[in-house]
C-alpha cells in the first residue's frame, strides 16, 4: 500500500481531542500527516514528519476532515427555479412542488438520473465532501423507489429509502392505501437496497402515527432510522425520533423546549439544513438553543430541486454562522464529525489515527476561510480513502 506524507499544513483540524490543542477540534499548527490508501497513520509537527512513498506540499494551507453531508436528495430530474423565484416574491413553501419533481423523475431514463446524480456528486466532492448520504423519494412507486436506490448505491453506502416523502397523486383519495403499500410491497423491494429508512413527518406529508408505522416496519426489516421533522410546523416527530432511537432528526425548524430536553438526553443528532431556510425564505432553526442544551448538531446540504438546491457545505457553514449564530468552529465540527454521528459512523468526520483518509486541503491558511470567503471555493483538493 502506498504511503503519503502531507507536509506544511498551516492549520490541521482533526476533531480528535487527543491530538493538538486538546479542544474538541483537536487542532495542530504547522503540522504534517501521513496516510496510506485507506487510513490516517501519523499526525505531528511538520518538523518531525517521517518520509513516505509520496510527498504532498500543503503550502501552508489548512487541512480539515472531509465534509460528511448526511442529508441529500440527489436522484431527481428537472428543476423548480420558478418556485424559488415565486418564493423570493413572497410565496410560502409548503412542499407542494414535490409532486412536480416526482413527475419529472418518473419520466426520466435511468441513465438521465444517473448522469444528474453524478454531476451533483462532483459538485459536492469539489467542495470537500467525502461522505454523502442519498435518499430516494421522487418516484413513490415500488419499481421507481427501487430504481432510485440502485442509482444511489452506485455512489454511496449511505442509502436511504424515503418512499414516505409525500402521498403520490394516484393515492390522493386513499392515503391508507399508500401507507399499506409502503409497509408491504415497497418495503420488501426497497429494504435490501437501503441502509436507512426516512419519513417526511410534517404538515402536508405524514402524521406521527403513519410515520411510526412505516419506521417500525422498516426497523423490523433491518433498516436504521432517520426522520424529516418539524420543517413546516411543530409536531410530535422529534419525540418519535427519540423514542425510536433514530440516528438523526432533520430540519428541526420548529422546536419546543420539551423537544430539546428529549434530544439532549438521547443519542439522536439534530441535523440542521439552513440551505432550506435560505431557499424558502423561512425562519432559521435555533441552533443556539440546541447547542447550549448539549444536543449534538449536524449540518447538511439537503440538496434537492425544491427547498435547497445547494451543493456547497462551506455555504451551509456560512449560513449557520451568519444566520444561526454558530461559531465557525461549531459549524466546522457539525459539518464533519456531526454528520458522521448523524450516520452513526466513527471512521469518518475526524482525522484521528486509524480514521479513514478522507480530508480536504484548503487554499487558505485557516479553516475559518470557508466561512470568511463565501461564494468562492477555498477547497484546493479533496482526498477520499480507497476503502469503500
Ligand atoms: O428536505 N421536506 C421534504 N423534502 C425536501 C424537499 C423536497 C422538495 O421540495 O422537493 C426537504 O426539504
Ligand atoms: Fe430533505
Amino acid at each position: 500500500m502506498t504511503t503519503r506524507v502531507v507536509r506544511n499544513i498551516g492549520e490541521l483540524t482533526t476533531n480528535d481531542p487527543a491530538i493538538g490543542d486538546e479542544s474538541s477540534l483537536g487542532r495542530l499548527l504547522d503540522a504534517a500527516m501521513v496516510v496510506d490508501d485507506e487510513r490516517v497513520l501519523w499526525i505531528g509537527p511538520n518538523a518531525n514528519a517521517p518520509d513516505a512513498d509520496e510527498a504532498f506540499d500543503a503550502k501552508n494551507g489548512a487541512v480539515i476532515p472531509g465534509f460528511v453531508d448526511s442529508h441529500t436528495h440527489l436522484v431527481f430530474a428537472g428543476e423548480r427555479s420558478d418556485e424559488f423565484e415565486a418564493r423570493m416574491a413572497g410565496v410560502h413553501y409548503d412542499g407542494g412542488g414535490i409532486g412536480r419533481t416526482v413527475g419529472a423523475t418518473r419520466a426520466a431514463s435511468r441513465d438521465e438520473l444517473r448522469q444528474g446524480t453524478k454531476k451533483r456528486i462532483a459538485e459536492l466532492f469539489a467542495g470537500g465532501v467525502t461522505t454523502v448520504e442519498i435518499k430516494s423519494g421522487y418516484e413513490l412507486t415500488t419499481e421507481g423507489e427501487a430504481r432510485e436506490l440502485e442509482i444511489a448505491q452506485e455512489f454511496t453506502d449511505e442509502v436511504t429509502w424515503l418512499g414516505a416523502h409525500v402521498v403520490p397523486p394516484e393515492f390522493k383519495n386513499n392515503r391508507e392505501g399508500y401507507v399499506e403499500l409502503l409497509c408491504s410491497t415497497m418495503l420488501d423491494s426497497c429494504a435490501p437496497l437501503a441502509k436507512w429508512a426516512d419519513v417526511f413527518c410534517d404538515r402536508g406529508a405524514f402524521s406521527v402515527e403513519e410515520a411510526r408505522e412505516v419506521l417500525e416496519r422498516s426497523r423490523a426489516e433491518g433498516l436504521l432510522l432517520r426522520l424529516h421533522a418539524n420543517q413546516l410546523a411543530h409536531s410530535g416527530a422529534v419525540a418519535l425520533a427519540v423514542e425510536l432511537d433514530a440516528a438523526s432528526v432533520d430540519h428541526c425548524t420548529f422546536l419546543e423546549d420539551s423537544d430539546i430536553d428529549l434530544l439532549s438526553a438521547s443519542a439522536t443528532v439534530a441535523t440542521l439544513l439552513p440551505g432550506a431556510e435560505f431557499s424558502t425564505r423561512s425562519e432559521y432553526p435555533s441552533a443556539r438553543r440546541l447547542l447550549d442544551a448539549g444536543v449534538t448538531v449536524a449540518l447538511a446540504t439537503d440538496c434537492n430541486p425544491g427547498s435547497s438546491y445547494v451543493t456547497s457545505m462551506a455555504f451551509v457553514m456560512a449560513l449557520a454562522v451568519r444566520e444561526m449564530f454558530m461559531s465557525i468552529d461549531e459549524a466546522l465540527f457539525a459539518a464533519t464529525k456531526g454528520g458522521a454521528l448523524a450516520l452513526r459512523r466513527n471512521d469518518v468526520g475526524h482525522l484521528g489515527i486509524g480514521a479513514r483518509a478522507d480530508f480536504a486541503i484548503l487554499d487558505a491558511p485557516r479553516a475559518a476561510h470557508l466561512v470568511y470567503r463565501p461564494g468562492g471555493n477555498v477547497v484546493r483538493d479533496a482526498y477520499r480513502s480507497s476503502k469503500s
